[in-house]
Formats: structure tokens, sequence, C-alpha cells
């Protein structure tokens, strides 16, 4: 049975992370000259609010300042920022006397958590949009005004729901990547699940351990396993000589800055190939100089006591994985060489990175009203809209998937309150 609404939500947002959290913040704090708030519901797949919690390590830090928060960057007096949760929790002093501008990812999540429950009403948990798509009494070529949205989960009465709006914004986050032709399973992991697996097996039976991966996650898993596996082996498979320091120096930290946007977006091909070429080493395949410091000190520690914990397999790739019963065997391929060798491992952890959001699977037929570049992109709007054929009147925005419009804030959280503003002005602005 199938469950209707039978209003017309001014938004509905596709996700519930940080970035549609941000969002239904801000329309929250949105009132213009007596403008009634837009109508919004927000689906999310997941149980309950939970931000990348396969990775929730202990110890982990945030990869921002603590002002980068839902809201700051927007609104410095809002009540949903870091701060006023700190002051909430009696711990400003405390925070503040720790003199570091990067909480723990823990403390970060249940500074989220606390967002979240102000809004709770708003969000529906258990619940995956599964489509969205023109009204089935709409005729082929007649303006599209408003969209029909598919929602299934155990959570929802009969198990689905269609609800109809104006408008959508898709932030349905990053995509675990595997190497190519490399399925997971019980013993293959991608970093994203890392905590649910690991918790689930018995440490004793975790003798061999290889991480793939040269990236943050990489390296705060072997940092990890080397502490809660003291007799395990552990093998890091990584493509450069070493881990490289992820940049957060003072200017080249002005590429997360809200202005950059525009200089991304109104740039040319050439400076946009720039951009990414001097600061992708902001992000992407970098750790951080703390992560790298901590894990050198263990693997010196080791040599010292004479033992060695960890093998690294520098410029290595892995190629391929056989499995079959208990036996995981991992075929690596040396990038200096091209020579391949085998290992056998308990648990492989590919650490290997995400796809950006790719909203195409939920957009279904109406993705053939969304416009793309010669490369076949999508042409995305400074605010966020996909550019779509006429006849389709309402907005579909993208949080996330927008690396090749708006840059490198795309997938993150630097700039989400200032984004996440723009987007309601956008909406309010089209509403008139
Ligand atoms: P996010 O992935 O958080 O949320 C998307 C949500 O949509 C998910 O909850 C998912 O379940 C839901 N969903 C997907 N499809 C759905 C559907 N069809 N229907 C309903 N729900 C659906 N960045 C940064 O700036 N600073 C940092 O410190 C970090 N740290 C960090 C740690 C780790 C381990 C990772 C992997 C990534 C980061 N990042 C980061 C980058 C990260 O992308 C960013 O922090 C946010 O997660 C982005 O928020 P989003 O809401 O866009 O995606
Ligand atoms: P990433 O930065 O994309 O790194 C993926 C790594 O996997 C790269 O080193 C890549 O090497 C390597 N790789 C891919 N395929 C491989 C293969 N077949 N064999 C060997 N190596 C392979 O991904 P990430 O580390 O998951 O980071 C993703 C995002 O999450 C970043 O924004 C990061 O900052 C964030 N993050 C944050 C935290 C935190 O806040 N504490 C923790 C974890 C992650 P190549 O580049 O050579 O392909």
């Amino acid at each position: 049975m199938e469950s209707s609404d039978t209003m017309t939500y001014d938004v509905v947002g596709a996700g519930f992370g940080p970035a549609n959290l941000s969002l239904a913040v801000a329309l929250q704090e949105r009132r213009e000259g007596g403008t009634p708030r837009p109508t919004a519901a927000f689906f999310e797949r997941k149980p309950q609010l939970g931000w990348h919690r396969g990775m929730l390590l202990p110890g982990a830090k945030m990869q921002i300042s603590f002002l980068k928060d839902l809201v700051t960057f927007r609104n410095p007096a809002s009540p949903f920022s870091f701060v006023s949760y700190l002051h909430a929790m009696g711990r400003l002093p405390q925070f503040v006397n720790n003199q570091d501008f990067f909480a723990t990812r823990q403390e970060f999540h249940d500074y989220l958590e606390w967002a979240e429950a102000k809004l709770a009403h708003q969000v529906t948990y258990g619940a995956e949009i599964t489509q969205i798509r023109p009204p089935a009494s709409g005729r082929r070529g007649e303006a599209i005004e408003h969209l029909e949205v598919e929602v299934r989960g155990d959570s929802l009465p009969g198990g689905t729901r269609v609800l109809t709006a104006h408008n959508i914004v898709i932030s349905t986050g990053l995509v675990p990547r595997m190497p190519a032709g490399v399925q997971r399973d019980e013993r293959v992991w991608h970093s994203s699940e890392f905590l649910d697996r690991f918790t689930a097996w018995n440490p004793g039976e975790l003798n061999r351990v290889a991480v793939v991966g040269a990236g943050q996650s990489a390296a705060e898993v072997v940092r990890y396993l080397h502490d809660a596996l003291p007799d395990a082996s552990i093998t890091a498979i990584l493509p450069p000589y070493g881990y490289a320091l992820a940049d957060n120096t003072p200017f080249a930290n002005r590429v997360f800055d809200p202005s950059a946007v525009d200089d991304y977006y109104y740039g040319s091909e050439r400076s946009r190939d720039v951009i990414w070429q001097h600061h992708r080493n902001t992000n992407y395949s970098v750790v951080d100089d703390e992560v790298i410091k901590g894990l050198h000190e263990r693997v010196y520690g080791d040599e010292v006591a004479g033992r060695n914990r960890i093998e690294f397999l520098n410029l290595s790739r892995v190629c391929g994985v056989k499995r079959a019963a208990d036996e995981t065997r991992v075929t690596v391929m040396s990038v200096a060489t091209e020579e391949t060798r085998e290992l056998d491992v308990d648990v492989l952890v590919c650490a290997t990175g995400y796809d950006p959001m790719n909203p195409a699977p939920i957009l279904g037929e109406l993705d053939s009203l969304c416009l793309r570049d010669a490369r076949g992109r999508y042409r995305v709007e400074r605010d966020y809209r996909i550019a779509t054929a006429p006849e389709l009147r309402c907005g579909i925005y993208l949080q996330g998937g927008t690396e090749h419009t708006h840059g490198l804030t795309s997938s993150l959280l630097s700039n989400l309150a200032v984004r996440s503003g723009e987007i309601v002005a956008s909406l309010l602005d089209r509403r008139k």
C-alpha cells in the first residue's frame, strides 16, 4: 500500500547528513518581511543521524576549524553554532583552554546530533528516496510545476510514501570506491564501513590485515589497527613512496573560502584546472600532519623494541583480490616495475576513496531534462540548481557532485553554512 500526502512541499531534501541539516537550519532561520517560511520535509535512509560512523575512530580529528560549522559563516549569531553547542554542554571554557581549532570527529558528531534534535520533526529516518519523477497526470512537453517524490522504507506505513514538491535538494553524499574489479564482502571492506565490520570480528582472528591507500582514511585505519591489534601484522599498500602531507597552510586554505566559489565558478576551464592542479593536495590522497607523526612514532617505537609490525609496500597498487572461503589473496602491482606479487591476508581494508555524489539513479527519466556540458557533466547554476529544459519549472538543487562547477568545497563541510543560505535565497526568489 502506498501513502500519499496532499500538500505540495516547497522543498524536499534527499539525505540528512551535514549538508541538508545545514539547509534545514538555514530554512528555519530565514524570515523575510513576513513571508511564510518554506515548507520542507527531509528523508534519510539511515535509521538515525550518522556522519561517517564507520570511521568514527577514537581520537580522529576534524579537518576544518570548529568555526566552519553548520551556520557560523552565514550567521555568527545563530543558536545552532558549535560555540552555542559548547555553551549548552557547559564546555565552552574547557574547549577554549584546550587551544585547538580542530575538534575531534566524535565531538563534532555530538554537535550534529544536538543540532538535529531541534529539527527532528522535519526528518523521516529509515526512508530512502528511490525516485523523483514528473507527476503521473502530466503530459509530455507540458510545463512541470511540481515533482513526485517516491520514498521507501520500513519506517513508513505500508513501506512507501509519495509526496509532491516544487523543489528537491539532493544531498546524498559521496559513494565509496573500491579498486577496479574488487568486490566487498566480510573479509574485503571499504574504509567507510570499517568500524561496523571490525567490531563484528573477534580481534584474535585478525592476524594479517592489509590497508590499501595513502589518504587520510588509510593512515587513520593503519594507526587504529596498530593500537587495536598488538599481535597482528599490518601491511600498508600505498601508491606513493610515503604518506604525503595535507596542505592546510593559511594561504592555501583560502581555496575553501566562500569567495573562492565565485573565482572557480566564473573562472575559465583553464583557471579551474590550475586550481585543481595546485590545490588537490589540500584534500585528496593526503594526510594530516598529526596522523603522519603519530604513525611514524609508532613505527619508530616498534623498531626500538626490535619488532616490525607494519610493513609498507610503497609504490604499489592493488589490482585484484581472489576470495575462496576463509582465504583472501591480494594481487599487488609495483608502480615502479609493474611486477606483481601476491599477499595472503585475513582482512583487506580498501581506504581507496570515494566517487562524487551521483543523482542520476534517483532522477530516473527526469535526468533527460537536466542539461549537461560537452563532457557529459551536469550544467549547474551558481545557486546550485541543475540547469534544466524549459518545461521543467521545478528546482533540482545539488549539495555535492558540483566539483566541476563550484570547486573543492563541493563535498566538504567548509562552505555548508554559506551554500545553504544561498540555496534558501534562491528557493525564496524563485517562489516569488
Ligand atoms: P553525507 O554523506 O554526510 O550525507 C549524505 C546522507 O544521505 C547520508 O546520511 C546517506 O545515508 C543519505 N542518503 C543517500 N542516499 C539517500 C537516498 N536516496 N534517500 C535518503 N537518504 C539518502 N569534510 C570536511 O570538510 N571536514 C572534515 O573533517 C571531514 N571529515 C570526513 C571524514 C570522513 C571519514 C569522510 C569519509 C569524509 C569527511 N569529510 C570531511 C567529507 C564529507 O563529505 C563531509 O564531511 C560531509 O559528510 C558532507 O555532508 P553531506 O551531507 O553532503 O554528505
Ligand atoms: P582519498 O583521499 O581519495 O584517498 C584514496 C587513496 O587510495 C589514494 O591514496 C589513492 O591513490 C589510493 N588508491 C585508490 N585505488 C588504489 C589501489 N587500487 N591501490 C592502492 N591505492 C589506491 O580518500 P580518503 O582517504 O577516504 O579521504 C576522502 C575524504 O574524506 C577526504 O576529504 C578526507 O579529508 C576525508 N577524511 C577525513 C577524515 C577526518 O576528518 N578525520 C578521515 C578520513 C577521511 P591515488 O591517489 O594514487 O589513486
